[in-house]
């Protein structure tokens, strides 16, 4: 067979074999096997030099003929077995299927909850102040009326890094931070981490509190009474009461802690006749603890004497608790996500 009759030749084997190929690599192969650098195209060119110079333009016609019918074949069977697997993609697509749902998360309950509690005062005229969590002993204890030698630095249990550098063990420093920087009137919130030596069922080494403080001209506890009851009615409802019990703060004189009114039982001490848990019967719930800014604590930042005004603190994880019936204070630091998620966007 002449050169010419070779060439002539290829495209009918490559239209046999192309009838077996289901596969894009399998086309591939062929390719390689027909018009490759070392294929069966290029294994006929290589003889075209060796034949008679007369026979050569008739031999390269048929060369070019079939190197064009050769891709011509490729590219036709590419096109089909592309849009058979189109075909084959489009079947297996149902478009009436749903979606996938995407796993939607959510601020942590402790964070909602401060963040509440935030708005709330920000409300009623409190802007949001921040300090430090790693704080010095001098507005820690020192400008809220707490020496080196008094008693109230055992309830604190504190973290120290040095002996004058600690982790704050309640958000009053900042109220000591906020005076120092600003002149009155002044009403602020200050939210954030504490720390202190104690773990337990009911204590964890970190917490959060918020710290309120409102300074000013003829400020009186009656101020601090309505603006705590305002607040507490925001968070339980605005059937809670509300009542003072005396207490001891070094850095506000005189001192109260606040009860409501139990939210579990309505202050009756009692749920379908089965003693109240959460009161322990009494029908009364401590939430926070406030007085009226001491003297001596004006003196520390260089207030004058004619300024009054009151403090109070609160822990956020405890009101949490109270506000969404928890009775367990580890479930906020576990992050189980079945917990959590019931604090989510649509829970
Ligand atoms: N700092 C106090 C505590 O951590 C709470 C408090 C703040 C009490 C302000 C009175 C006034 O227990």
């Amino acid at each position: 067979m002449n050169l010419a009759g070779e060439f002539a030749e290829l495209a009918p084997e490559l239209s046999r074999a192309l009838e077996n190929a289901g596969s894009l690599e399998e086309l591939e192969e062929l390719r390689i096997d027909f018009l490759g650098r070392k294929g069966r195209l290029a294994a006929i060119m290589a003889k075209l030099a060796k034949i008679p110079a007369g026979e050569r333009p008739a031999a390269g016609q048929a060369a070019n003929e079939a190197k064009e019918k050769l891709g011509e074949l490729l590219g036709a069977r590419k096109a089909a077995i592309e849009a058979e697997q189109e075909q084959k993609l489009l079947a297996d697509f149902d478009p009436t299927m749903p979606g996938r749902a995407f796993w939607q998360g959510s601020l942590h309950p402790v964070t909602q909850v401060m963040e509440e509690i935030c708005l709330i005062f920000q409300k009623l005229g409190f802007d949001i102040a921040y300090g430090p969590e790693v704080e010095i002993d001098r507005y820690n204890f020192e400008a809220l009326n707490i020496p080196p030698d008094h008693p109230a630095r055992d309830m604190q249990d504190t973290l120290y890094i040095t002996e004058n550098i600690l982790l704050r063990t309640h958000t009053s420093p900042v109220q000591a931070r906020t005076m120092l920087a600003r002149r009155p009137p002044i009403a602020i919130v200050a939210p954030g981490k504490v720390y202190r030596r104690d773990s337990d069922l009911t204590h964890t080494p970190m917490f959060h509190q918020v710290e309120g403080l409102m300074v000013g001209q003829g400020i009186t506890m009656a101020n601090l009474r309505g603006v705590l009851l305002a607040f507490a009615r925001a968070v339980f409802g605005e059937a809670t009461s509300m009542r003072f019990r005396p207490s001891f703060f070094p850095f506000t004189e005189p001192s109260a802690e606040v009860d409501v009114s139990c939210m579990i039982c309505k202050g009756k001490g009692a749920v379908n006749g089965k003693p109240c848990r959460v009161c322990k019967t009494t029908g009364w719930v401590e939430i926070l603890g406030s007085g009226m800014v001491d003297p001596n604590v004006y003196k520390a930042v260089g207030y004058p004497e004619t300024v009054s005004g009151f403090a109070f603190g609160m822990g956020v994880e405890r009101i949490a608790m109270l506000k969404y019936g928890i009775n367990d204070l580890r479930l906020f630091f576990q992050n189980d996500i079945r917990f959590l998620s019931q604090f989510g966007v649509d829970a």
